[in-house]
């Protein structure tokens, strides 16, 4: 199979932000997901050089447009590689062989009747670089630019593309995947269920001389959308070039929302002039916003790539910006919602899960890998879960809703999780008896982590390399592609030896938080404690107790001291606390458990570490040996829930 994806070429009037990072991880993805599957991938971006909105800019910035789109055009290079994005072809609109085709093109749809000369009255908008239509206007003003657009006559030449209007909307109608998600194709077909006007598709020098000029006029440049949308065809060697006919049969483009009118209609019908098939696929997403509000350089709050890869790691941006969005939806950016993602999903249930599991085949099979026995029906619940994660993800991830197939990749990293607590390899290792219960136990565990570093290749490039090779599996091992082979069980040799593991995922702490959390102890520091010394509670006393059951989500020794953890739990916000129980419990044995906590405890500090609450547990006096036992609930409850 062949996959020929494409993001928009982005305007050079601007440096990469959010946005232009998401479609192109969104292509990325797409292209290191389908390469998993054995396709033949071609990926495309690129920028787009012409224009009037590149004039002013150069304008603004005092140099020339070639300079200035020379410099722009290198700053989204350059981007790309940082966040892992690896295009097989980054195309720009001043490559001479695409301006020598899109002239071509002209030509030929000049010299099939398709393009006429004629004087047009329009509004015109400069912020979107073409006429709208009054229908489209809100309030007198363009919605997108909030300008009330410029009347502007002018002989122009225009495109037929009023001829391909019933052809178009056949099409639409003959093929429901043309357009997804169906929202926007629904937009389409409403611009479409009135008349379409032509398409103006030229500027006079006398007003724009940055573009390309027509052929067949040469006092004229092409409107930059005519130009623009041909990149998809030049950039796989349009018209005799080896790469052309397989890639052009299979073309889908990945665009936002605000550019769907020309991807939509211009394109398709340039295409039916032009008797070429049309693409495949267009795929639209929605919009981000930053704190709710939209994101303008007026506001001063654009976010810049690199500058989240810096903050946060490449992983951690790819991971957040394909979950946090619902594919067709628009989402928010926050860096707390980062940080909520980075702690909870990666830090906690993925990070943790690994190293926890890689700590138990160290502790008890020296870190080499054990062969399984006989598989129980706890071990035969969990491949099924994994067989329903692999169904899921591979639905979702081919239809371009990637949240829902992370979704359930962590659903089956919950699975792990509980298997963990409930067949207990730390009660196994203590019984010699049960020797390859542990075995397999732990085998089943690790072949669960080979398929989540399968499954997450396509989002996570550099932790994967790390979760597999701590697994011992290079890079491109076919037992983590979606191969037929990768897809089987018991892919992991017995007797492999497994590498060490570094930390995955960092906790990060929220800035403001920290700072409240900081000024509130010095508050509670100037406070007298009240202790009661009496050995007698009064009800209301208990009452002021905030008993809670809380999941703990990670456990690290605390330095310097052999008692203290410094445990993470849910209950259900996340909080610190120090529990004294290292000398009873590992890390391994405790995450996932649900206990109880006295959540309204006064934060205290121990070991240099915040405990904000205490951790419940029963001290058995009885005998020689002291030994302590967490308290916990008789059956899963939500965390959080209260304790009476
Ligand atoms: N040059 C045209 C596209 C020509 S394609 C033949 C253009 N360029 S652009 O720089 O404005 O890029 C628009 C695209 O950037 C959107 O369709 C989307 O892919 C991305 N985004 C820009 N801002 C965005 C958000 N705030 N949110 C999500 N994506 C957005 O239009």
């Amino acid at each position: 199979m062949r996959t020929y994806i494409t993001t928009p070429i982005y305007y050079v009037n601007a440096q990469p932000h959010l946005g232009h990072a998401y479609t192109t991880i969104v292509a990325d993805t797409y292209s290191r997901f389908r390469r998993l599957c054995g396709d033949n991938v071609r990926f495309q971006t690129g920028t787009d050089e012409h224009g009037d909105k590149i004039v002013e800019a150069a304008e603004r910035e005092g140099v020339a447009p070639k300079e200035y789109v020379d410099t722009i055009s290198g700053m989204f290079k350059s981007t790309w590689p940082v966040l892992e994005i690896e295009p097989d072809k980054f195309i720009r609109t001043t490559d001479t062989d695409h301006v020598k085709v899109v002239q071509k093109i002209l030509q030929s749809v000049y010299d099939s009747g398709d393009i006429y000369f004629d004087e047009y009255t329009g509004l015109y908008c400069q912020g979107c670089e073409r006429y709208l239509t009054e229908k489209e206007l809100v309030d007198g003003k363009c919605p997108d630019h909030q300008k009330a657009p410029e009347e502007i006559a002018e002989e122009n030449y225009f495109f037929r593309m009023s001829k391909y209007q019933q052809p178009l909307i056949d099409h639409i109608h003959a093929n429901p995947d043309f357009i997804t998600p169906e929202r926007y194709k629904n937009e389409v077909l409403s611009f479409l269920s009135v008349p379409l006007e032509d398409l103006c598709i030229s500027r006079p020098k006398t007003r724009l001389t940055w573009g390309i000029e027509l052929p067949f006029d040469d006092k004229f440049v092409t409107y930059v959308w005519f130009d623009a949308l041909i990149n998809y065809l030049t950039g796989i060697g349009y018209p005799d070039g080896d790469l052309f006919e397989e890639n052009w049969a299979v073309a889908e483009h990945v665009i936002a929302k605000d550019i769907l009118k020309p991807h939509a209609i211009y394109w398709p019908t340039m295409l039916l002039s032009m008797k070429l098939p049309l693409y495949q696929k267009l795929h639209v997403h929605g919009y981000w916003n930053v704190d709710d509000t939209k994101m303008s350089k007026s506001i001063g709050n654009v976010v810049r790539p690199k500058e989240l890869v810096a903050a946060y790691g490449v992983d951690t941006l790819r991971y957040f910006t394909l979950r946090e969005m619902s594919f067709g939806l628009d989402s928010s950016f926050s860096s707390d919602a980062i940080v909520v993602r980075q702690n909870a999903d990666l830090a906690n249930d993925l990070g943790n899960l690994f190293s926890r599991a890689l700590a138990m085949v160290q502790k008890y099979r020296e870190g080499t890998i054990p062969a399984p026995g006989a598989y129980t029906e706890a071990d035969g619940a969990l491949r099924l879960a994994a067989d329903k994660m692999l169904a899921n993800y591979e639905e979702a991830m081919g239809r371009f809703n990637f949240h829902l197939g992370l979704q359930a990749i962590w659903g089956f990293v919950g699975v792990v999780n509980r298997y963990i607590v409930t067949s207990e390899p730390w009660g196994l290792a203590k019984d010699e008896g049960q020797k390859e219960r542990l075995d397999t136990v732990l085998y089943t565990i690790l072949e669960s982590l080979r398929l989540l570093t399968l499954v997450l290749r396509p989002v996570m490039v550099g932790a994967t390399v790390k979760m597999g090779e701590a697994l011992s599996l290079a890079p491109n091992d076919p037992r983590i592609s979606l191969l037929p082979l990768g897809r089987e069980w018991g892919l992991l040799e017995a007797g492999t030896e497994l590498q060490a593991l570094a930390t995955l995922f960092p906790r990060l702490e929220k800035e403001d938080k920290t700072e409240v959390s900081k000024k509130q102890l010095k508050k509670e520091k100037k406070k007298k404690a009240v202790v009661a010394d009496d050995n007698l509670v009064s009800f209301d006393d208990f009452k002021k107790l905030d008993l809670r059951v809380a999941e703990i989500v990670a456990a690290e020794p605390i330095k310097k001291s052999d008692r203290l953890f410094k445990l993470t739990v849910k209950a259900p916000e996340e909080r610190i606390i120090v529990a004294g129980i290292a000398e009873h419990y590992s890390p391994e044995e405790i995450i996932g458990r649900q206990v109880i906590i006295v959540a309204n405890l006064k934060p205290t500090k121990l070991m240099g570490v915040v405990s904000n609450g205490m951790v419940l547990a029963a001290q058995d006096v009885d005998g020689e040996k002291q030994s302590l036992i967490l308290t916990t609930v008789s059956g899963p409850i939500a965390t959080g829930s209260k304790v009476s």
